[in-house]
């Protein structure tokens, strides 16, 4: 992989992470893992949620490559009633099999919001960063108001808010997006494909084909929509996480790298086509549903 975000801790952050949550939620993970490792995608997003640390852990050691080579990330889920930020992640580290992550994300903040307690849960992150264990923290599913919170009241400014996005939620994520822009907090994307994945016969089709054909014709070499959805993602500066069950697709998202960059028109298009439709797939809360 050759592009990079930075983060505010100054660390780099490969452009495409590999998800082991959605399709392989609760599965054991460790051969996917071991192959995108194999095919040079070094970023791997995990959680504790997804119940399959160990097999995280276990496609890391399998794949052999130097620990300085990978960038990790973990995702904090809810807390044990008395258990603390820094037992919760010594927990994964162990299952991970790691000294440290790159990357620790509060996954949701629902539970800690619902019981006033989302500034007490990142002094808990902050704490985990001071003594190593996590390189860097940062939040998910964070809407503007619970971002907020953390800019108000911390110490450390996020480093990433990951969250839904691809342009059938674009006009609702674009607050989000903005004030995390302004601060410095790279965003993530994850459900990217969501227009070729899971939305058929929406009022993107006919422009996301428009725009692949023209990339295709401009590089002469294939192109998919995939690739032009990545591409969307990435020139509004949104790190991309997806995964997949094929090497034939890891090799696809690698290869966006080199599809040419969308006119501001086409950028245009997409926002305008995705405003059309508002869909989203997972944690109705981030867009006030
Ligand atoms: N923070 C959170 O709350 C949160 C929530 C959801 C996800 N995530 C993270 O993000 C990762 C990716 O999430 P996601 O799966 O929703 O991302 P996505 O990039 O939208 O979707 C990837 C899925 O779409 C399929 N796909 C890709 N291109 C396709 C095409 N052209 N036609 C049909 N299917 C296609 C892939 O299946 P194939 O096997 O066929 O390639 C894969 O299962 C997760 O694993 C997790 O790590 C985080």
């Amino acid at each position: 992989m050759t592009k990079f975000f930075t983060l505010n801790t100054g660390a780099a952050i490969p452009w495409l992470g590999f998800g082991t949550g959605s399709a392989l939620y609760g599965k054991d993970a460790a051969n996917l893992v071991r192959l995108a490792i194999d095919n040079n995608i070094t970023h791997l997003d995990g959680a504790q949620v997804y119940n399959n640390e160990d097999s995280l852990g276990a496609g890391i050691k399998a794949a052999g490559k130097p620990r300085s080579d990978l960038f990790v990330t973990t995702k904090l889920g809810k807390l044990a009633p008395g258990e603390t930020v820094k037992e919760s992640l010594k927990a994964s580290l162990n299952k991970l099999g790691l000294g440290y992550v790159d990357l620790f994300l509060i996954h949701d903040p629902s539970p800690a919001t619902k019981e006033g307690k989302l500034s007490q849960l990142w002094e808990g992150m902050e704490e985990v960063h001071r003594e190593g264990l996590a390189k860097a923290i940062g939040v998910s599913n964070f809407k503007v108001e619970d971002l907020k919170v953390i800019l108000e009241s911390g110490k450390i400014v996020p480093a990433v808010n990951q969250i839904e996005l691809h342009p059938y939620v674009w006009k609702a994520a674009e607050p989000i997006v903005k004030l995390a822009q302004e601060h410095g907090i790279v965003i993530e994307s994850y459900s990217g494909q969501t227009p070729v994945a899971r939305v058929q016969g929406g009022p993107l089709d006919e422009v996301l084909a428009q725009i692949r054909e023209r990339l295709e014709k401009t590089r002469g070499k294939a192109v998919t929509t995939g690739q032009v959805l990545s591409k969307w993602l990435l020139q509004k500066d949104i790190v991309v996480v997806t995964t997949t069950s094929k090497v034939e697709r890891m090799k696809e998202f690698l290869d966006t790298e080199t599809v040419p960059d969308l006119t501001p028109e086409e950028t245009q298009a997409i926002d305008e086509g995705g405003a059309k439709l508002h869909k989203r797939v997972y944690m109705h809360h981030v867009f006030g549903e």
